[in-house]
């Protein structure tokens, strides 16, 4: 056995381990919150702490033999959007109060996204919002994406039971602060409505998601599933309902069925993207709904990106020039999260700092003296994930037989739409020219579809209406989707 020192801000631990471990594991399992968005795998760099005397060193490739102290960073805070409701359903509260199981009831609508959980407590009685909960996915320490998870479920003996422990822990504290601020018990937690994405409920429940990343890509499902209180670990009332909302398929989830559902808007022909890191894409059609998901990886959400993290403080998350710019939290900067390097990337190219092809002469220094920098290979990342994204707005606009002109608006979910500055997305074409005055951001409308289906009986007509009309168009099965892929890769100019 040997010590670990533990040294935070605001903590000083000393914990014991065997050897033979590594680093990263040694503080996973003690629910120590580190970025490894490859998930160990020794590929992202970013998993970096630092070993008094020794320096710095990759967590995931440093197996302790002696007695160390580990420099920790202090709990990071997330930028997680929740104020922006403004083209989302607000359904007058209409539930059945017969189902209640107590006279003082109340209700959970939660997000799981990948990278971020939001959770709004609703009063079942009289339908107001108590209150509203917000953290990082604490499974973000077995990778950024959905593959790495699903990849440490199939790898790891426990992998998927660990995944899951970890979303019911995050949630059931949640829970319990809920229920002491409220002065209420568990008894009185008496239904939750889950969106995510396909992968974060098979995870939610305990159901095996290796099939979503392995062809033909069947997920065991994608109906709604009920199951009761005591089933999940979830603290609440034994008899509560806890519902996950409907997908479409693999990798087009309830996350999108339920911001669909909730969206509020006078168009007939929209689009409807969530550019997490898996890129999903709706187009609504009159009475149909084309619907895609592009692989365009998490360069967006930080990862992949040398100096890339997530949209949490010390990230440069707007970029002007090299003299201004924000950072999270108004730290030092520490790196770069996904609305801050599509600022830098379209600032690079307007002023000719890359070229066309993305051609970049020598790392581009953001914070000197050259702490953080954007390397050739950063931008090949942010060409691929952009490529990704708009070759299969593209393709959708296509197979619906419309052309940009007939699109009336395109709507921007999750925290990642809210915050990139648009015109720098264009620029880089992430998206396209021609919508340019039709782009709107929605906010966290996954969440906001699971709190009306909280909310209101009649909500669940519309979220089934969004299936009823769904088709999943595999983008990897037409031919063309790969030559617009490639044809879209530069960037242009023009639009400067
Ligand atoms: S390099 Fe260690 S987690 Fe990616």
């Amino acid at each position: 056995m040997i010590k670990i020192k533990l040294t935070k801000p605001d903590e000083v631990k000393i914990i014991e381990s065997e050897t033979g471990l590594s680093l990263l594991d040694i503080l996973r399992k003690r629910d120590y919150e580190i970025y490894a968005p490859c998930g160990g795998k020794g590929t992202c760099g970013k998993c970096k702490v630092r070993i008094r005397n020794e320096g710095d060193v990759l967590a995931c490739r440093y197996y302790p033999s002696h007695d160390i102290e580990v420099i920790l960073p202090g709990k990071q805070e997330a930028q997680i959007l929740i104020h922006q409701t403004q083209y989302l359903e607000d359904l007058p509260f209409k539930a059945n109060k017969s189902a209640n199981l107590t006279s003082e009831p109340f209700g959970a609508a939660i997000d799981i996204g990948t990278t971020t959980v939001v959770i709004y407590f609703l009063n079942l009685n009289n339908g107001q919002i108590e209150t509203i909960s917000y953290f990082l996915n604490p499974q973000s320490i077995y990778g950024s994406d959905i593959i790495s998870r699903i990849n440490y479920c199939q790898e790891q003996k426990n992998g998927l039971a660990e995944l899951q422990r970890l979303i019911i822990e995050a949630v059931n504290e949640r829970i319990d602060n809920f229920k002491e601020y409220k002065n209420i018990d568990s008894q009185n937690i008496e239904k939750i409505v889950i969106a995510g994405n396909t992968t974060m409920l098979h995870i939610f429940l305990g159901v095996d998601p290796v099939p979503i990343a392995i062809a033909p890509f069947k997920p065991a499902f994608t109906d709604k599933q009920v199951r009761k209180g005591h089933i999940t670990g979830l603290k609440i009332n034994n008899h509560a309902d806890i519902i996950t909302l409907p997908c479409i398929s693999a990798f087009v989830g309830a996350d999108i069925v339920a911001g669909l559902a909730a969206l509020k808007v006078p168009q007939k022909n929209y689009l409807f993207i969530d550019i997490g890191t898996n890129g999903e894409i709706a187009l609504v059609r009159d009475n149909k709904i084309f619907t895609a998901a592009t692989a365009a990886g998490p360069a967006f959400e930080g990862a992949n990106i040398s100096y890339g993290m997530g949209a949490v403080t010390g990230a440069i998350s707007s970029f002007s020039d090299p003299l201004n710019y924000y950072v999270i939290g108004n730290t030092e900067p520490e790196g770069v999260c996904g609305s801050g390097i599509t600022d830098i990337v379209a600032y690079m190219l307007k002023n000719e700092i890359i070229d066309e092809t993305g051609f970049l002469k020598e790392p581009f220094i953001i914070y000197p003296p050259d702490k953080i920098i954007v390397n050739q290979r950063d931008i090949r990342e942010i060409q691929l994930a952009k490529s990704a994204i708009y070759s299969g707005i593209k393709i959708l606009i296509k197979i619906a037989g419309l052309s940009f002109k007939d699109i009336e608006a395109l709507y921007l979910a999750g925290g990642f739409g809210n915050y990139i500055n648009i015109d720098s997305a264009i620029q880089i074409g992430l998206l396209p020219f021609e919508l340019k005055e039709k782009i709107y951001p929605v906010g966290n409308s996954a969440c906001i579809g699971a709190l009306q289906y909280l909310k209101s009986d009649e909500f669940e007509a519309k979220i089934n209406d969004v299936i009823k009309k769904s088709v999943y168009i595999e983008l990897s099965d037409i031919g063309e989707f790969t030559d617009e892929f490639a044809m879209n890769m530069n960037f242009s100019r023009n639009l400067f």
